[in-house]
């Protein structure tokens, strides 16, 4: 069988570790940006009642018109932009390789950043271009942007706007010139859009090669799978195309209308995680041997200066606390740890598991 796969298989996939989930059974799941609070009971009630009357033998609308809806009225979609829905935001970033992509296409985004841009483009045989963010701040390195523009030709360069797993956002005249500049689509990745102001969703239009994708996950619906990617009509009718038919399932479909249709309720959860963000910061700050980097993300991102985050991510979980372990994965993350904002109590086990680990 071995010499069927070494055959068979393509060499990049062979090469690739699968993304890994860790399992988080009985821990206080602070690494994955998952919004923490659950639904009152009204609500699940509600829920419920809809889910009984789901018609789980019939195929779930093609195009899901309510969750359109929905968002539009929910998100405030401009009127003339349109929308495409995705598995995920995950699976959106996998249909615009699969809509722009061939071999010798390339992707382009900024490192460290969101590591499904490369992985999608590897699974879609295209190249990726990671150009490095500026230390210490993680800032962009716009002449190196402009100048990898140029050189690489990408058909598609990703923005996350604030970034993954760093936290910032980057000046907006800064992702202006990237947009005017870059010879392909530009997708600013708003995943984090509940926990910023800042945005490009009512500039959309004002440039031909610009398209947001969000996702309802952060907000607090991460188990729907559900993300969604607007822009000018000419493009998303093309992206479209290549959608699986039914790829929202009819319980997503439900679950998605109707959490969209109580936005004060995510709006207080996610202005709750805002509160909680500034006081995890402060008190991270007050750590000896702990660098906090400013987040506008429901995480943040911290440096152990004095080295130890292998011992230190091991410890939490040994007390509980699952955070996400970034030592290894890029140069400029070297004894990094990223931590979810969790419920104030959540956050205080993590504090005092980390200050004894310290
Ligand atoms: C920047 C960014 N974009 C997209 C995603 C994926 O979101 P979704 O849950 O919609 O697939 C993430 C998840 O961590 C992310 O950090």
């Amino acid at each position: 069988m071995h010499d069927l796969i070494a055959r068979l298989v393509r060499p990049e996939i062979q090469e690739i570790r699968a993304y890994h989930v860790p399992e988080a059974a009985g821990l206080i799941k602070l690494d994955a940006m998952e919004n923490p609070y659950p639904w009152p009971e009204e609500l699940q009630e509600e829920w419920l009642e809809l889910l009984r009357c789901a018609e789980i033998n019939r195929y779930p609308h093609p195009q899901s018109p309510a969750v359109q809806a929905a968002l539009r009225a929910a998100m405030g979609i401009p009127a003339d932009m349109s929308l495409v829905l995705g598995n995920g935001s995950d699976e959106l970033i996998q249909m615009l390789a699969m809509t722009v992509g061939g071999p010798g296409h390339k992707v382009m985004s900024l490192d460290p950043g969101f590591v499904m841009y490369r992985m999608i483009a590897t699974f879609t045989g295209m190249g990726y271009v990671g150009v490095p963010l500026r230390p210490p701040a993680f800032d962009l390195d716009l002449p190196a942007v402009l100048d990898a523009l140029e050189q690489e030709q990408p058909v598609l360069t990703y923005i996350a706007y604030p970034n993954n797993p760093t936290g910032n956002l980057f000046p907006a005249h800064e992702v202006v010139q990237i947009i005017e500049a870059a010879p392909g689509l530009v997708i600013l990745d708003e995943a984090y859009a509940p926990f910023t102001d800042s945005s490009f969703l009512s500039r959309l239009g004002d440039w031909p090669n610009l398209l947001v994708m969000r996702t309802v996950s952060k907000m607090g619906l991460a188990g729907l799978r559900l993300g969604y990617l607007t822009g000018p009509p000419e493009w998303i009718e093309q992206i479209d195309k290549v959608r699986l038919p039914y790829n929202i399932n009819a319980l997503t479909q439900a679950s998605a209308t109707l959490a969209l249709r109580h936005p004060a309720l995510f709006q207080a959860q996610t202005t709750a995680i805002r509160t909680e963000r500034a006081c995890l910061f402060t008190a991270l700050t007050a750590l000896d041997g702990v660098q906090p980097y400013p987040s506008e993300a429901n995480f943040i991102l911290l440096r152990l200066t004095q080295g130890g985050a292998d011992r230190v991510f091991a410890g939490l979980k040994e007390r509980g606390v699952l955070v996400k372990n970034l030592h290894g994965a890029h140069p400029l993350l070297a004894e990094c740890l990223r931590v979810t904002v969790g419920r104030p109590e959540d956050d205080d086990a993590f504090l005092a598991a980390l200050a004894r680990l310290l």
